[in-house]
């Protein structure tokens, strides 16, 4: 019989990473996926353009959980979530990622007495300021099989007490997405349709700290006011950073262009193109280091140390003058990005030995 395992989507950046399992599983008898889709993100161009862009298959099931507070958000993902696992008794659950729909799922399975995976286990900021760091910490504390993307993933874990036999290193999902798709992602007119000249960056910024706050918000747009002049910087803007800026009356410096958030292909040509990408997402940081573009990231730390180790990626801060200070050293010294180890774009292959040795014991 199959072995029925329940994958947990919500937000934008879980789709990439779920993509490459979905189809390494669907398909192979030994296997049956369930996508569960939580609706943490329910825009189109936050949630269903992925679906077509990765070509992954509708969910079995939407939870239709929309936004709220992050308890709200976090409650109702586990009160719509558990009749479903009850329903279809899933053997193990697979979460990915830091997001809310991340640790709502490993909560309610875990309760459940269902065998909890968590994809990307063990990065640490150590900052938990961060709502990311609380759903990390909380989902690798009670996750019985942790796969992680990077070494320093292993250690945090360790230093946690997790079990070694435990953890495995399976390499990187999102990058995984990426090989497969930047042959037909640079077939995209994006850059056309936006007007860009050849050379531009390539902003984006979401992270409550740097946007919910109209004085922090405003450091970071005097230093991209500043790079404008002499780059010119495109910005899919996310839409809670549109709505804070809407509401505290924020003036943005001429030079900045706006667009909504792209898709899937279309970002990732964006990126491919750009000549440096100012950001504070966490997975655009190993995007750009696989891609080999200069990463600016808008943060003072980084749970993803093998960016800056290996990658293009530097920690700019986010104050104004710290901003400006790394892109002039970016100019200056412009780093050579090394793939990190099992970046190879065949994760999902190596999550599905490791699944396949602790689920289907034969
Ligand atoms: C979430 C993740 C973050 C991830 C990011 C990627 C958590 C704690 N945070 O942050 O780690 O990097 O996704 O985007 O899970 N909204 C829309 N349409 C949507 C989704 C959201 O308009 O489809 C707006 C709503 O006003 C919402 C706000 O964006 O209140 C924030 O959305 P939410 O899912 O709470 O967190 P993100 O900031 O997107």
């Amino acid at each position: 019989m199959a072995v029925k395992i329940a994958l947990i989507a919500g937000a934008r950046p879980n789709f990439m990473k779920i993509a490459p399992l979905m189809h390494a599983l669907t398909g192979d008898s030994a296997w049956d996926p369930i996508l569960i889709h939580t609706g943490q993100h329910y825009d189109h161009n936050m949630s269903g353009q992925f679906f077509s862009d990765l070509e992954i298959a509708p969910p079995r099931y939407h939870l239709e959980v929309g936004s709220g507070s992050h308890a709200q958000q976090t409650a109702e993902i586990m009160k719509r979530l558990e009749p479903v696992l009850l329903e279809s008794q899933p053997a193990a659950i697979l979460v990915v990622g830091d997001v809310n729909s991340t640790v709502a799922g490993a909560l309610v399975a875990a309760k459940l007495g269902i065998f909890v995976v968590h994809v990307e286990a063990g990065l640490r900021s150590f900052d938990r300021t961060m709502p990311e760091e609380i759903n990390r910490v909380v989902t690798d504390s009670i996750s019985d099989l942790l796969l992680i993307t990077e070494e320093s993933g292993r250690a945090n874990l360790l230093r946690e007490g997790i079990p070694a036999e435990r953890i495995h290193a399976v390499g990187n999902l999102m990058i995984d997405s990426l090989k497969k798709n930047l042959t037909r992602a640079m077939e995209s007119d994006v850059t056309k349709r936006l007007e860009l000249p050849e050379r531009y960056g390539l902003v984006t910024l979401h992270r409550p700290a740097n946007v919910d706050d109209a004085g922090q918000l405003g450091e970071i747009l005097g230093a991209l006011e500043e790079i404008g002049k002499e780059l010119p910087l495109i910005w899919p803007m996310h839409p809670r950073t549109r709505g804070r800026i809407e509401s505290n009356g924020a003036v943005l410096p001429a030079g900045l262009r706006l667009t909504d958030p792209l898709g899937y292909l279309d970002f990732l040509c964006l990126q491919a193109k750009s000549a440096v990408v100012l950001t504070d997402s966490g997975g655009i940081q190993e995007e750009t280091t696989v891609l080999r573009v200069p990463c600016l990231t808008l943060r003072d730390n980084t749970e993803r140390p093998i960016t800056i180790e290996h990658g293009s990626n530097r920690l700019a801060g986010t104050r104004k003058q710290s901003i400006l200070a790394a892109w002039e050293d970016a100019l200056r010294n412009p780093r050579t990005a090394m793939q990190p180890p099992l970046w190879d774009g065949q994760a999902a292959q190596r999550c599905k030995e490791v699944l396949a040795r602790v689920l289907i014991r034969s």
